[in-house]
């Protein structure tokens, strides 16, 4: 398309999940909206992320249930693995995921920009490069949604073969036998649950002195046992220094201080994602971007230039996920439609790690709630005993639920819902809900949840923290 003019309500810059729910959030209110994309409309989560790291989980998963076949009477013989059928699974979910949404936006007339976009000092949308380069659109309102991209890390340059992040990773068409993995955060334990459950030897170094810091400790001692259980070599406070190539170039050795070398043939970095602000706005334009370049907004999502929002991973001060751009973008639409918006509650949003054990949680964790002063009760029930999880075979987890005291002891308001173990992911809703509805425990321990269930344990947990448990104590 040649360069050109357009107006429109809303231009938003950046196509991901934060960008294009604002843009058929929008379009469904009836706005105009165009959205700037340099790649794919899908963004790191549809492309290089969320959807694409879960399809090799699921991956990971049947594999999983071929090698425990023998234990339901099935004989299945040796499980060869073909990781470039895996890859190419994988490719056409998202493949498919793609056209529909490209077919969503074109359904609701919403304008697709091929190219980057910048915000000028006069508030108008420049598209710098790509096919259509040159082109400037205008809008009264715009939104910031330019994502993130992998953090690397000083002595680990990512060549795509031997060092990776998770980008590359996702496209990689061979798997290696032995990996490192830098970084025991989100993206670091669920690469380290796919690549140890298809058969590669995996090590986590986490610079930190426990893995999975965001989560409760409790929860994430859990799920390090059963990591380590799995045969993840999990090292903690591991200070990486740098790593040297073989000479042939098919593995490489990675030095830390303190520890022998490890040789592997993958260092996988998952050390953080940083902000795509380089260049995103001109000087002059009043949005501010911090020291560390995240895009300042108040909890409308307002950036400090009029007209200017900022939805998803760039924005300063909230979590990196793609359910929380969903939220953001539609608190923003509401502002630009003049409506009332309820602010997106940081503290209280779901949490999902699809690593094997899953880890979801929503709510603080008891050491938050502790240091923001509060008296609090807790209750744990591992799923040892749920009889679902028996069945499925699957009982390593537990469920934590952390109400506030009320002064004569007894549980109050639930403060925070924290799952490890199967499928926790698909059951922290109704923790969610019990969190966000500000329920209390007896509320929540009165609705009833299904025989037999993997959510019995979260029942049998609210029960427990109400006064009297079934099951636990
Ligand atoms: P993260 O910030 O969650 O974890 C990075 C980890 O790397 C931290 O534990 C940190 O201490 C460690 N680290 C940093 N430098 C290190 C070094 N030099 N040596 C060893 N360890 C080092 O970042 P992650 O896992 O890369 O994820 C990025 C973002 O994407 C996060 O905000 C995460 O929440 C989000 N995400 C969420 C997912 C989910 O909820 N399922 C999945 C994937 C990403």
């Amino acid at each position: 398309m040649p360069a050109q003019q357009s107006s429109h309500d809303v231009v938003v810059i950046g196509g991901g999940p934060g960008g294009y729910a604002s843009a058929l959030y929008g379009a469904s209110a009836g706005l105009d909206v165009a959205i700037v994309e340099r790649e794919k409309v899908g963004g790191t989560c549809l492309h290089r992320g969320c959807v694409p790291a879960k399809e090799f989980l699921e991956t990971a998963h049947v594999h999983r249930t071929l090698l425990r076949a023998g234990e339901f009477g099935f004989t299945t013989g040796s499980v060869e693995t073909d990781f470039a059928v895996s890859q190419r699974r994988k490719q056409q979910v998202v493949d498919g995921l793609f056209k529909g949404l490209s077919g969503l936006l074109a359904g609701r007339k919403v304008t697709v920009v091929s190219g980057t976009g910048r915000l000028r000092a006069d508030r108008t949308v420049e598209v710098v490069d790509g096919d259509d380069a040159g082109s400037v659109l205008t809008a009264p309102s715009v939104i910031l949604a330019a994502g993130s991209v992998p953090r690397t890390l000083p002595g680990f340059e990512v060549d795509g073969t031997l060092v990776v992040t998770s980008d590359e990773f996702l496209d990689l068409s061979t798997l290696p036998s032995s990996a490192v993995v830098i970084g025991g955060g989100a993206i670091g334990c669920e690469f380290a649950s796919l690549l140890v459950d298809l058969g590669v030897r995996t090590t986590v170094l986490e610079a930190l002195p426990a893995i999975l810091t965001g989560c409760d400790a409790d929860v994430a001692a859990v799920a390090a046992r059963a990591f380590k259980k799995k045969g993840i070599d999990v090292r903690t406070s591991a200070k990486v220094t740098g790593h040297k190539p073989s000479g042939d170039g098919k593995t490489t050795t990675v030095q830390l201080e303190d520890a022998d070398p490890i040789e592997v043939e993958l260092v996988v970095v998952s050390v953080g994602r940083r902000p795509c602000t380089d260049g995103l706005v001109e000087d002059g334009t009043g949005v501010v971007i911090d020291e560390r370049g995240f895009v300042v907004t108040d909890d409308r999502m307002r950036t400090g230039a009029p007209g200017v929002y900022a939805v998803g991973d760039l924005v300063a001060g909230t979590p990196q996920l793609a359910h929380v751009g969903f939220a953001e973008a539609i608190v923003a639409i509401k502002g630009i439609l003049g409506e009332p918006a309820i602010p997106v509650d940081y503290d209280r949003v779901p949490w999902a790690i699809y690593s094997d054990p899953e880890v979801a949680f929503c709510g603080l964790t008891e050491a938050a709630a502790k240091e923001r002063g509060l008296e609090v009760v807790v209750k744990k029930d591992p799923f040892g005993g749920n009889s679902r999880a028996r069945i499925i075979g699957d009982t390593d987890g537990v469920v934590k639920v952390i109400a506030e005291r009320r002064p004569d002891g007894t549980a109050g308001q639930l403060l925070g819902v924290h799952m490890a173990g199967p499928w926790v992911t698909e059951q922290l809703g109704a923790g969610y809900y019990a969190v966000n509805w500000e329920a209390t425990a007896e509320e929540a321990a009165a609705l009833i949840q299904p025989h037999p269930s993997l959510s019995e344990t979260f029942g049998e947990t609210l029960l427990a923290l109400a006064g009297r448990g079934l099951h636990v104590g």
